[in-house]
């Protein structure tokens, strides 16, 4: 006999009832043990007891997952009704009787649950999954208590156990066969990494063609790790760590979609990060950022002390916070004073929370008295700002997420949702497996091209560049096969407007016939695609960097607008015009009034009457002149009037265009002032060093690609004293200003009082709705899912005529390809945070992607070192032969300062808005054989940087 240990109370899972209820209309009454219940028809008989305070025994079935019905643990009588069906796979009935307990059940289930048991490790005390193991409390909820059977015959005791994957670990000696891990994999993330092989006793579970879960398919998302309900598959660091004492709900501080996660603690240690059901980006869905790729936040490379010096060429000098602060205000406050008020301005970060960016545009236009305050959505969504702004009204997308669950067709141009907003991508794929179509428009065969029962019924593999020609194409179609939605345009949109645009898009010039010599599509893909979008039903178009970051970034805005306004796909699920946000807040920063030309929530700054509300709340003169935009900070600087700047949570000299040019602009500076969790590469042109504070530090909000306002908590405390704003509003009170906020939510008080479509948000209200999608006000008291309802926020929409300009910067025979950029799935950005977590073993270092025509011509073979040289500068990377891209076409990743990515970009930038033209470089690419001259360069400033550190400012190693 041997005995099954009872648990210890560790933090509770939220409480699972079964298969969550289809949304049916009709109601239907039964009764479980004698309790009457009214459900919809098509819930689970578990579901309704649940429901009706029952909880039936279970295995196999969980709230996230279509129910399977292997178990057989769940097993009830129906009255009239021969066996006992499982009860998570038996739909109710009107006047059903259904019997959970009674003797004959319990002794069945107790006999399910010994032949589990009978081939299962009992080490539960020293086991991961002690405390939230489902196999422990349902052998105690069926009251098995001892197990008959020895381990003597075949048993699975000794399967193997894999630990590949750097996160979590696969011991198949606990697997009980299941298949939640197998449905979690194929119904949540949508990637069918995993089937149960062999059959009978043989079965098991396999990743991929029986590879390593690192080898196989498995893209780390957690799922699996989340659905299992024995230890089978466990997080490395609950095991190393132990159960959690307590959780806290947070927000990942990674991408735009924003999902929710509970992060498990021990003290001020995260044992692990769980997706929280509840989150409504999310779903209790994750990624391998949110869900693991969290190391960087205690990464011994962090600098936790200030520090200062006089030039760039000294050593750094560590000291308190106030000389830190005093030294700062005194550089800034003197650069003004010899180089006048506009020589100084500041960057705030869209990885910051928003009442860390509002205190940071509130130091420069109150503080500072200029308006030179910019952000990092400069080089990344400032034309869906503009471009939506000038068509619908409102700069930020139209839907929530959750809407993509009502299209018909789906439009994907320029981003890449697997890659870089993967819990979004899983929701979008459910779709498209449920029978959506999808149309990508993208230069690159993206993922979601073909996935697992996922193939897009066109792929517009468009010449990087030529957006815009597309989009007009795509209208003509629309406007010269009939298929414009005459009565809503007719009822919603600016008539003079309109006529004036299709006119234009009817043109012959802009036929997909004409424009296929520009974009290189065929035309017949043209026309199929724009049939499909206009005569679908409901039609959403999202979209990524690859539309923004380009010469004409805002025209395609407009362009994709005016394609949804004339085909009626706004104002309601299932349709509407969605940017794809790349960093956690990038939303945030620009609704809360980071660019030079405007307030929170989008007011110009020349407007005199919200000028004057913040001028009486803020007790000073505001100016009514945009200040300079980033490349202007970078010119003026270059010409001698710009000296000062004040960089929070941005790498600038990584991530801005033509770095040779950015780095120049940063040399000619006086005081630099970064705050920031690592010594990162615009840091090595600093004079001031203040430490940053990860988002495990810091109370506040994110707001999320749907405008979805979500709490951050602090977790722990800052680990260099301060949170980011209140280092913002030390250094706001050494320049003179009255600054006294005592909690982030304060801050956010003062948001919801000086800016309309926030006054109903507070942290009380986020509170208790968990989260609120702004316009939240007196009107939208509950927020605003879905934009643009019955009237577009500007009143009519306004179509804009969207004329083609080619980018200047074309393919010639010095530069015969054209490089574009874009991110993969386990890294992030300039990689500072994930390059400093086990993210690494997928990705250490960015490639240059090649077809293989271009390669051959060239004698490159994979894994060649090659130099890639642009009009700007040259980086050699190692090559990478793919079909993924076209031939004419190199594609690279830009996470690692040594590759230098940004030394080729041009400073070529959107029209309007300045944001720079990453997706288009012309350049060679040669075999080679050694770096270049720029990467040993830098190299040699990494050396001379970290030796300047004093002893001990990191806790790592010098190179
Ligand atoms: S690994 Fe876990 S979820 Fe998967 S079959 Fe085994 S016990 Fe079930
Ligand atoms: S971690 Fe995600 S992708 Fe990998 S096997 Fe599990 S569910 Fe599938
Ligand atoms: S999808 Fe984005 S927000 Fe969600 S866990 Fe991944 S990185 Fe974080
Ligand atoms: S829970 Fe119903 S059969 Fe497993």
């Amino acid at each position: 006999m041997r005995s099954i240990a009872e648990h210890d109370l560790g933090t509770p899972p939220p409480a699972e009832t079964g298969r969550v209820a289809p949304p049916h209309a009709t109601q239907v009454t039964l009764a479980i043990d004698g309790r009457e219940v009214t459900v919809p028809e098509g819930t689970s008989v578990m579901r309704a007891a649940a429901l009706a305070g029952v909880a039936i025994p279970k295995l196999c079935a969980t709230d996230q997952l279509q129910a399977f019905g292997s178990c057989r643990l769940c097993l009830v009588q129906v009255e009239g009704r021969k066996g006992f069906p499982a009860s998570c796979t038996t739909p109710v009935a009107a006047g059903m009787k259904v019997c959970t307990q009674n003797d004959e059940l319990a002794r069945l289930r107790r006999g399910v649950m010994e032949l589990y048991i009978s081939d299962h490790p009992l080490d539960c005390l020293t086991c991961p999954a002690n405390g939230h193991c489902e196999l422990q409390d349902m052998a105690g909820a069926v009251g098995l208590r001892e197990v008959r059977y020895g381990y003597q015959g075949a048993n699975h005791l000794d399967a193997p156990r894999d630990a590949s994957n750097p996160y979590f670990t696969f011991d198949a000696s606990k697997c009980i066969v299941c298949s939640r891990c197998v449905r979690a994999c194929d119904e949540q993330q949508g990637t069918l990494a995993l089937t149960i092989s062999g059959r009978g006793f043989a079965s098991a579970v396999a990743a991929s063609q029986a590879d390593t879960f690192l080898d196989s398919e498995c893209v780390s998302c957690g799922a699996c790790v989340q659905a299992c309900p024995t230890a089978t598959l466990s997080e490395k660091s609950l095991i190393q760590k132990g159960q959690a004492e307590h959780s806290v709900v947070t927000t990942c501080a990674y991408c735009g979609v924003g999902c929710s996660f509970r992060a498990e603690m021990r003290g001020e240690d995260v044992v692990r990060m769980v997706p929280d059901a509840d989150g409504m980006a999310n779903h209790g869905h994750s990624c391998v950022k949110g869900r693991f790729a969290i190391g960087y936040a205690s990464h011994p490379d962090r600098i936790t002390t200030p520090m200062v010096r006089g030039s760039t060429s000294e050593p750094w000098r560590e000291v308190g916070w106030d000389e830190a602060i005093a030294y700062a205000a005194g550089e800034l406050r003197r650069i003004q004073a010899r180089h006048g008020r506009d020589s100084i301005g500041a960057i705030t970060s869209s990885r910051c929370t928003n009442e860390e960016v509002y205190v940071m545009q509130k130091l420069v236009r109150a503080g500072f008295g200029n308006n030179n305050v910019d952000t990092c959505a400069r080089v990344c969504h400032s034309p869906t700002g503009y471009g939506l702004k000038e068509t619908l009204g409102e700069s930020a997308g139209t839907q929530a997420f959750d809407s993509v669950m009502a299209s018909d067709v789906i439009v994907v141009i320029g981003a890449n949702p697997t890659d870089a907003h993967p819990v979004f991508a899983s929701q979008m794929k459910r779709r498209l497996r449920q029978g959506a179509k999808l149309v990508v428009v993208d230069p690159r065969r993206i993922d979601l091209v073909r996935t697992p029962h996922v193939q897009a019924t066109h792929h517009l593999q468009l010449r990087p560049g030529t957006n815009v020609a597309l989009a007009n194409s795509l209208a003509h179609v629309v406007v010269t096969e009939g298929l414009v939605r005459e009565a809503f345009v007719r009822e919603r949109c600016e008539p003079a407007a309109f006529a004036a645009w299709r006119a234009f898009v009817a043109d012959a010039r802009n036929s997909p016939e004409a424009m296929e010599q520009v974009t290189g599509v065929p035309a017949a893909e043209v026309r199929g695609a724009a049939r499909l979008y206009a005569t679908a039903g409901n039609a959403a178009i999202y979209y990524g960097l690859g539309v923004t970051e380009h010469s004409q970034g805002s025209t395609m805005v407009m362009a994709i607008a005016n394609l949804a306004m004339a085909t009626g796909n706004i104002g309601r699920e299932g349709v509407g015009v969605n940017p794809l946000r790349g960093q956690n807040n990038v939303q945030g920063s620009c609704d809360m009034g980071s660019f030079p030309h405007e307030f929170p929530g989008y007011r110009h700054v020349s407007d005199a009457a919200t000028r004057a509300l913040f001028e009486r709340h803020w007790q000073v003169p505001l100016l009514a002149e945009p200040g300079l935009r980033i490349p202007n900070m970078f010119e003026e600087a270059l010409e001698g009037g710009f000296k000062g700047l004040y960089v929070q949570g941005e790498d600038i000299a990584q991530s801005d265009p033509d770095t040779q040019h950015v780095v120049a602009a940063l040399q000619a500076m006086e005081c630099v002032i970064v705050q920031d969790l690592f010594l990162n590469e615009t840091a090595k042109h600093a004079h001031v060093f203040l430490p940053g504070s990860s988002f495990l530090e810091k109370d506040g909000t994110f707001t999320n690609a749907e405008r979805r306002i979500s709490r951050v908590r602090r977790v722990m405390q800052p680990r260099a004293g301060l949170a980011d704003w209140e280092v913002t509003q030390r250094l706001a009170r050494a320049l003179g200003m009255a600054m006294d906020y005592h909690h982030p939510a304060e801050i956010m008080d003062e948001i919801a009082m000086l800016t309309p479509t926030f006054s109903g948000v507070s942290y009380d209200a986020l509170d208790r709705l968990g989260s609120i999608q702004w316009p939240c006000n007196a009107s939208h008291p509950g927020g605003t899912p879905t934009m643009h309802v019955d009237a577009f926020v500007r009143g009519k929409g306004r179509f804009l005529v969207t004329e083609y300009v080619p980018t200047s910067e074309r393919v010639n025979a010095r530069f015969p390809l054209i490089l574009t950029t874009g991110r993969i799935l386990s890294q992030y950005n300039v990689g500072a945070q994930t390059r400093r977590t086990g993210n690494v073993a997928w990705h250490g270092e960015d490639r240059l992607e090649i077809h293989p025509h271009d390669a051959g011509e060239r004698g490159v073979a994979e894994g060649d070192w090659v130099g890639v040289h642009s009009r700007s500068g040259e980086t050699v990377l190692r090559a990478h032969l793919t079909t993924r891209v076209q031939a004419g076409v190199v594609y690279t990743t830009f996470h690692f300062p040594e590759s230098g990515a940004n030394v080729i970009t041009t400073e070529n930038s959107d029209w309007a808005t300045n944001c720079p033209e990453y997706k288009v470089t012309a350049v060679q690419v040669v075999r080679v054989t050694e770096p270049s001259a720029w990467q040993r360069r830098h190299a040699q400033l990494d050396r001379q940087q970290r030796d300047l550190l004093p002893a001990g400012a990191t806790r790592v190693p010098r190179p």
